[in-house]
């Protein structure tokens, strides 16, 4: 299945059967992440696979393989990774493997101590996968998500994708507002007091923006407006054009 088919059938997958990626499949993976598309290149991102022995973590479940993600935390490197590993989560959803981004209950070795790349910086995401008995989503009814009205100043169909992103506790901090052609982005904001959630979010729209990437990749062209109005409880991202 193509990656933009994916987003109306994948799903979070929380058990997984002990088989391991074949080597060659973990390195398609690898190629796939260098190569995805940057909303910000300027942005650091580095990222390593490793077991689940390596990890500590509160959840009840784990999967064979877990990638982990380093970036700094500032809002560009954060909407850049979400932007990023979106594409490398449907990638894998759509080689027949099931995933999920794996913020909480986190993040640290066995020492309890949090990971670091060979720069020092940090962990702040990862990405449990591998095979599973689970099956696909296939219908969006069983999409549990806001409606087009909720997310965005006119029910545009074209945000449908981004619409049926996946978010951290299923927050979809995401909102767009219409300019002519241009639609600006924005994150609702009650989390970011709580670092961690808000973090998240910022993730969260750079994952509902590879959506809409995938959906129009020809012609999705991806900006910093400096007329992009003020939305009370919302930061602004960016803009595009589709
Ligand atoms: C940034 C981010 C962090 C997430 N963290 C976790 C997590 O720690 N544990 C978990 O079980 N699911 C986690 N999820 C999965 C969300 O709960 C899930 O995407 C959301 O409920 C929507 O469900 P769906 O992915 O099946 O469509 C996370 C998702 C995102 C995007």
């Amino acid at each position: 299945m193509e990656l933009k088919e994916m987003i109306y059938h994948r799903k979070s997958f929380r058990s997984y059967d002990s088989n391991q990626t074949e080597i060659n499949t973990l390195r398609k993976i690898e190629d796939f992440i260098k190569n995805a598309k940057r909303l910000y290149p300027q942005e650091k991102l580095s990222w390593e696979i490793i077991g689940p022995e390596k990890i500590k973590c509160i959840l009840p479940w784990r999967a064979p393989h877990n990638i982990a993600i380093y970036a700094e935390r500032n809002t560009k490197a954060l909407v850049n990774l979400g932007f990023v590993f979106q594409q490398v989560d449907l990638y894998m959803q759509s080689i027949g493997l099931g995933t999920c981004w794996l913020g909480m209950g986190k993040i640290a070795n066995t020492a309890g101590e949090e990971f670091t790349d060979h720069s020092g910086m940090k962990c702040v995401m990862m990405i449990a996968f591998g095979s599973s008995e689970e099956a696909y989503r296939s219908d969006i009814a069983q999409f549990n998500r806001k409606s087009l009205a909720e997310i965005s100043d006119t029910e545009d169909t074209r945000l449908e994708c981004a619409r049926l992103a996946p978010s951290a506790v299923n927050s979809q901090p995401w909102y767009f507002i219409h300019d002519g052609k241009v639609i600006h982005t924005y994150c609702m904001d009650r989390f970011f007091r709580k670092q961690v959630l808000g973090d998240m979010n910022k993730m969260d729209v750079g994952i509902s923006l590879a959506h809409i990437y995938l959906e129009n990749e020809e012609s999705f062209n991806y900006f910093t407006a400096e007329d992009a109005p003020e939305q009370k409880g919302y930061l602004y991202i960016g803009s595009f054009e589709i």
